[in-house]
Order: structure tokens, then C-alpha cells, then sequence
């Protein structure tokens, strides 16, 4: 008897991790009309990528900006507050909804202005970072053309 619990909790153990690595992988995008990919998110769900995005949107502003004026500590604060750190604050149930590549993408764009941060800290000139967010907004483009985001109850 305790046997077959055992077996069957185990079972339903390795089922529930069988679901939430599938939606880890897949999140829940579906083809939208657009053609893009829609993740369906709750509206304050949405809200919270939006607020990210228009802070990368002023952040890279900034870092334009600063460049141009040789203000290169500026340069470097600004492209480092667009790190890692400006990724923590996502729950896990957010993180479960968006899909894998979504998410590495944008941890890929986080990462790179932490190594942006590091080579102004390290002396990089301004043509150089004006070449690196450069390089860097490819992806931002390129997310964009891949997905979008819907609003769900
Ligand atoms: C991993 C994918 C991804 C990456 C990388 C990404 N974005 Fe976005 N961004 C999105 C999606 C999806 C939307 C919502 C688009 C829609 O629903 O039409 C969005 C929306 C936005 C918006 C609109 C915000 C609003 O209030 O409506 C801005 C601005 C923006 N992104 C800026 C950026 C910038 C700048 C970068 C790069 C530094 C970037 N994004 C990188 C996926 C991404």
C-alpha cells in the first residue's frame, strides 16, 4: 500500500516537473495575427515587461547621449543599471509564461551591457560603445520582429 503511494507521489512528481520544464521551454506564445508570437501575459504582468523595456529604451538614450558629451562615467553607470541586476526582480511565475528563447535573449541583452560597463570602466572610447549599443539594438529589433506581447485576464 505504501508502496503504491510512494510510487504514484513519484509519479506525480516527475509529471509536475515534466510541465513546468515544458512551459519553461515553450512559455505560453502562440502565433498571433501578426505573425509574431504572442506571449499572453496578465495586464500587470505586461505592464512590468513594458516599464523594463522603456527603461532599457531611456537607458540607451542616455548612454548616446553621455558618449557624444564624453561623460564616460555616465556612460558606464547607466549601460551597468541596464545589467543583470535590472533582470532580478522577475517571479517565477512571469518567467514560467515567457518562452526559453525569449527569456535567454533577454538575459543575453542584461549581460551585455554588464561587459559594456566593464570595457568603459576599462577605458573603451565612445566610438566603441557607440558601436557596441549599436550592435546591441540589433536584438533589441530582432525581439521584436519575433514576438509580442497580449493582454489575458
Ligand atoms: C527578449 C525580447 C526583447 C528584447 C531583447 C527587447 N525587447 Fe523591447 N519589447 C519586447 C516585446 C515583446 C515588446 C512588446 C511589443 C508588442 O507587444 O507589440 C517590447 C516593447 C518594447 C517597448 C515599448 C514599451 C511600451 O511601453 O509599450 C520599448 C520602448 C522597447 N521594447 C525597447 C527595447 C529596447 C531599447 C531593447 C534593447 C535594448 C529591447 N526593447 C529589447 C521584447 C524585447
Amino acid at each position: 500500500m505504501w508502496k503504491k503511494l510512494a510510487i504514484a507521489s513519484l509519479a506525480l512528481w516527475f509529471i509536475a516537473l515534466g510541465t513546468a520544464g515544458y512551459f519553461f521551454v515553450k512559455g505560453t506564445a502562440v502565433k498571433g495575427d501578426d505573425g509574431r508570437l504572442a506571449v499572453k501575459l496578465h495586464r500587470a504582468e505586461r505592464n512590468l515587461v513594458l516599464g523594463e523595456m522603456r527603461a532599457l529604451l531611456s537607458g540607451v538614450q542616455t548612454i548616446l547621449e553621455a558618449s557624444l558629451n564624453n561623460d564616460m562615467k555616465v556612460v558606464e553607470t547607466t549601460s551597468m543599471s541596464l545589467g543583470m541586476k535590472a533582470a532580478v526582480d522577475v517571479n517565477p511565475t512571469l518567467m514560467a509564461k515567457l518562452p526559453l528563447d525569449f527569456k535567454s535573449t533577454g538575459m543575453g541583452v542584461h549581460k551585455r551591457f554588464d561587459d559594456l560597463a566593464l570595457k568603459v570602466h576599462k577605458g573603451a572610447s565612445k566610438d566603441e560603445v557607440i558601436r557596441e549599443v549599436s550592435d546591441i539594438m540589433l536584438t533589441c529589433v530582432g525581439c521584436h520582429q519575433a514576438y509580442r506581447l497580449d493582454e489575458v485576464d
